[in-house]
């Protein structure tokens, strides 16, 4: 995840198609105003208090243009969400979160492939802890591949890892990375 605080300096980006259900009994959608308070408990129980988005930055991010926020429902009950944007350029994976009771079940996959389809130009760039050994499984898994590193991105001794994809037929120049 990429914190609130790298968040800012938006661009529009046209709208595109919905993303399709997935995951058998799990679908995969854009976030409703309704489902933030759902997503804002999501947080808190996926990440350390430091590292959840609060609910001020969920209503920030889905309001803004240049935001993709898909959340994942199982039975209405919101289980996951994932965050993306274009900005300045660069297409952004900034959050992405499977509830503690629903994860190793493809969830993740589902939302960020979802994600990626919202967000169909250019290379992908995301930032995921050092320490996060299973996120970064799920990102490699998916043909995200470490290009650079930050030193205490995440606090003293916790730094942070960018990991990238290359899409074929990129309609872009080259990213330009900020690592
Ligand atoms: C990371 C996270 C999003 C994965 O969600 P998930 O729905 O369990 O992921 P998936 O089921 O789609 O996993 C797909 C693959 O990724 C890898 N993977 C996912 N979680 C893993 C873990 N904890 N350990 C090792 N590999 C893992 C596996 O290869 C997995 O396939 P498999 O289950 O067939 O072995 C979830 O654990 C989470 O919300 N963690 C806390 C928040 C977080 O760290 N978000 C990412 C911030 S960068």
């Amino acid at each position: 995840m990429i914190f609130d605080r790298d968040i800012r300096h938006r661009v529009a980006v046209p709208t595109p198609t919905l993303p399709r259900p997935t995951v058998g009994a799990v679908a995969v959608n854009r976030a409703r105003w309704g489902d933030l308070a759902a997503v804002s408990r999501l947080q808190r129980r996926a990440f350390r208090p430091a590292l959840a988005y609060g609910f001020g930055t969920l209503i920030v991010l889905r309001a803004l243009p240049n935001v993709r926020f898909l959340v994942a429902r199982r039975g209405g009950a919101v289980i996951g969400c994932a965050i993306g944007d274009r900005h300045d350029g660069q297409t952004r994976v900034i959050n992405v979160a499977v509830d503690p009771d629903a994860r190793r079940r493809g969830v993740a996959t589902a939302l960020l492939r979802a994600l990626e389809r919202e967000l169909p130009r250019g290379d992908l760039l995301l930032m995921v802890e050092v320490e996060n050994l299973g996120a970064q499984a799920l990102y490699r898994a998916e043909g995200y591949l470490p290009v650079g590193s930050a030193a205490d991105y995440y606090g003293r001794g916790r730094g942070g890892i960018w990991m990238q994809k290359g899409r074929d037929g990129a309609d872009d120049a080259p990213p330009k990375l900020r690592v």
